[in-house]
């Protein structure tokens, strides 16, 4: 088996364990000091959202954005959530369920393999895009896809400069995270294909040097990466 697949079927393990206290764990971040409420705010605010936009979130999880996503792209917009793990994705379901949201679409896949539809307003990834070991070809597909002016968000992980190992291994344990996450520095690849595919890219440090948040902007005139392309509109989005 590849390294890769290796890599999946870890993280489908652990958040097929972690699904069901997912969302309050993620609320006990509070007692350490992180504010997930406002960081996710702040995220989706670096969207730049209009009502009626088309956004894309790559590894959504239990769908903890969508609400501040869907109050600002209201019933007119469309939000594409894809996430491998079968378990998070039926807790996404199920809010947008209780939400009473129409315009939602989830879809279980890899986000390596995901057809992002062409035109997207913006795309976001909270916690998740640093998992995916081809994160930085993720970022140039959906900078493919995206529409001019569309802006890509990401808000993930950083390990600390030069922890002990073992507290390392710690600190990336519970998130799937492993000795070749921390070997691959998925941080710097997601933060340098931003840098090479987008404009206005920056980059904010958060909670010292734990989080990043990094937004970048598509400008119709730069050269793309080559590659599969996006979808057509209409084209069944999800893994290939
Ligand atoms: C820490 S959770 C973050 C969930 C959500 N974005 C949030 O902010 O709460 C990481 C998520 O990334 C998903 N994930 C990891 N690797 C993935 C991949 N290759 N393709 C799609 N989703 C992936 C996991 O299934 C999990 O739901």
């Amino acid at each position: 088996m590849m390294e890769n697949d290796r890599v999946r079927e870890r993280v489908i393990a652990t958040y097929r364990r972690c699904a069901g206290r997912y969302d309050l764990t993620s609320r006990l971040y509070y007692l350490l000091g992180v504010r997930q409420r406002a960081l996710r705010r702040t995220a989706v605010e670096a969207l730049r959202l209009r009502p009626g936009d088309t956004v894309a979130e790559v590894g959504c999880g239990t769908g903890l954005n969508f609400p501040f996503i869907e109050r600002a792209i209201g019933p007119g917009g469309r939000l594409i959530g894809v996430d491998l793990t079968d378990a998070m994705l039926a807790r996404a379901r199920r809010r947008v369920h209780a939400h009473r949201w129409r315009n939602v679409t989830v879809v279980q896949g890899d986000a390596a393999r995901f057809r992002f539809p062409a035109g997207l307003d913006a795309i976001l990834s909270t916690y998740a895009l640093s998992l995916v070991p081809e994160c930085a070809e993720v970022i140039a597909r959906g900078c493919a896809a995206l529409a001019p002016g569309g802006r890509w968000v990401v808000l993930d992980t950083v390990l600390p400069p030069a922890p002990p190992r073992w507290l390392a291994r710690a600190m990336v344990r519970p998130f799937a995270g492993t000795d070749e996450w921390i070997a691959r520095r998925p941080w710097e690849a997601i933060q340098d294909a931003m840098r090479a595919n987008l404009a206005d890219f920056s980059s904010t440090g958060l909670y010292p040097g734990c989080l990043f948040l990094a937004v970048g902007v598509n400008e119709p005139a730069r050269p793309r990466p080559p590659g599969p392309g996006p979808g057509r509109p209409g084209d069944r989005h999800g893994a290939e």
